[in-house]
């Protein structure tokens, strides 16, 4: 099991790219693994999660060739022949590893096809609500058995049909759920509804819409109709703006800092962390330079300051979610309290974050009351290194990391190797940003392939 060692930083100047988004490499796997040809897709991200997503789809009868490789992790680009919704049984269990992306979409796909299929994880994922997805998709004419030793939970054995199209109103801001029901009405007969309570990440409807199948929004109702077959088309992941939160932080808290950040995705439904910093008085700016099947890609320019503490307000959350870890180190960092509410999906992500983030704060010397839906923190503490546990939950990892950067003392961050599930390379990145600062000694540069 791998840890990391981090020191205190006195600036940040860099320049970077973060490597492909997480939530639209899943897709793109999926899609383009239905789609009515062959695709090429560049920027994929190569981390465990997306390489579990695409064995699973190689495992239903989709293949792909490599075309680039990030080294040590896997393809960049690759050729995905699509089978134009045509799903073959696989021959074992599939492996979704850490991720809940990948098992909850996956689901939705299975649910519509011809045969028995059986999704297996990890102990968390293993621990993570499947009854969630198991309902819509159920209520669609799906037999869905949760074999997990917890109630609700994976192992899911998941008998396909030809499915009932539904109007359903989720109960959480999910777009794992969204997701999963918009992928199983497309094997329904009719139109299919999510009704979603406030507005969630909407990378599905988008790939969806450039894949050429129909996809409507009207406020918070999302439907698509059965029978349509992706039309295949090449594909450009953009950046992941989740991961590009670490570096985005740590510069935006620390005054005298510059970084930019390239070629990240920019979609309005995932850059309410920019908001957050802003109205906590970081300098930030974004610009979009091009979009590629509907999604906006561009630079984040961040200069760095003293911030203060802020409320993230309830609409927010949904689309901040898998930033909260790092913006509660924003927090701690920050003059004032910062406050996070309504947040309660936070107990049943890769780790319980209120509970982590909570504790790995306290033993860095900050203050925090933690409530079921979140947290309040007290900013403005003098940090100390620490030795921290990841729980191996990689968004935990590298929050720490990040606070690690601001404080007294040296910080071990313990069970690292998770971080492969969303950033390979960050070890890398952080590594040019420690070894900068020792070069540049009150500064430190750290210059990471900007195209
Ligand atoms: C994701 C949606 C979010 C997010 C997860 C990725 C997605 O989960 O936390 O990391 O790709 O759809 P929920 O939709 O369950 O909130």
């Amino acid at each position: 099991m791998s840890s990391i060692k981090i020191k205190s930083i006195s600036s940040l100047r860099a320049e970077l790219s973060v490597p492909g988004d997480k939530s639209i490499s899943h897709r793109v796997a999926m899609i383009a693994g239905l789609s009515s040809g062959s695709c090429e897709v560049r920027n994929f991200l190569p981390s465990e999660d997306c390489l579990n997503t695409l064995g699973a789809m190689r495992a239903l009868g989709v293949t792909y060739d490599v075309m680039e490789e990030m080294v040590g992790f896997g393809p960049t680009a690759l050729r995905i022949d699509g089978q134009s919704g045509r799903l073959t049984a696989p021959h074992g269990a599939i492996d979704c590893g850490n991720s809940g992306t990948g098992m909850r979409l996956l689901a939705g796909l299975l649910a519509g096809q011809d045969f028995t299929s059986e999704l297996i994880g990890d102990a968390s994922l293993s621990g993570r609500p499947m009854g969630r997805i198991i309902k819509p998709l159920s209520e669609m004419g799906a037999q869905i058995e949760a074999l997990g030793g917890r109630e609700g939970c994976a192992p899911l054995r998941i008998t396909g049909s030809r499915l009932r199209p539904v109007s359903y109103e989720m109960p959480m801001a999910s777009a794992q759920v969204k997701s999963a029901v918009l992928l199983a009405g497309l094997f329904a007969e009719g139109k299919t509804t999510v009704i979603q309570p406030a507005v969630t990440r909407d990378h599905t409807e988008r790939m969806l819409n450039a894949f050429n199948v129909r996809v409507v929004t009207e406020g918070n109702h999302v439907s698509t109709w059965g029978g349509q077959v992706p039309e295949a088309r090449d594909f450009l992941v953009p950046g992941d703006i989740s991961s590009a939160a670490f570096w985005i932080v740590a510069a935006a808290a620390l005054p005298g800092s510059l970084l930019r950040v390239c070629n990240v995705g920019l979609n309005p439904t995932r850059t309410a962390i920019l908001n957050v910093l802003m109205r906590m008085g970081a300098h930030i700016s974004d610009s979009v330079q091009t979009r590629d099947a509907g999604e906006p890609i561009g630079h984040i320019e961040v200069r760095g300051q003293k911030l203060h503490g802020t409320e993230i307000f309830i609409d927010e959350v949904p689309n901040l979610i898998d930033e909260v870890p790092v913006l509660a180190v924003a927090g701690a960092l920050a003059g004032g309290r910062m406050v996070i509410r309504n947040a309660a999906e936070l107990r049943v992500k890769e780790t319980d974050r209120i509970a982590v983030v909570a504790k790995n704060l306290r033993l860095m010397g900050a203050t925090v009351t933690e409530f079921d839906d979140g947290m309040e923190i007290e900013g403005g503490a003098k940090l100390h290194g620490a030795s921290l546990e990841s729980h191996g939950d990689h968004r935990i990892a590298m929050a720490f990391a990040i606070a690690g950067l601001f404080a007294r003392g040296e910080t071990v961050i313990h069970d690292t190797d998770c971080v492969k599930t969303s950033y390979p390379g960050f070890a890398q990145h952080l590594d040019a940003v420690l070894h900068g600062r020792t070069a540049a000694a009150d500064y430190l540069l750290a210059t990471m392939s900007c195209p």
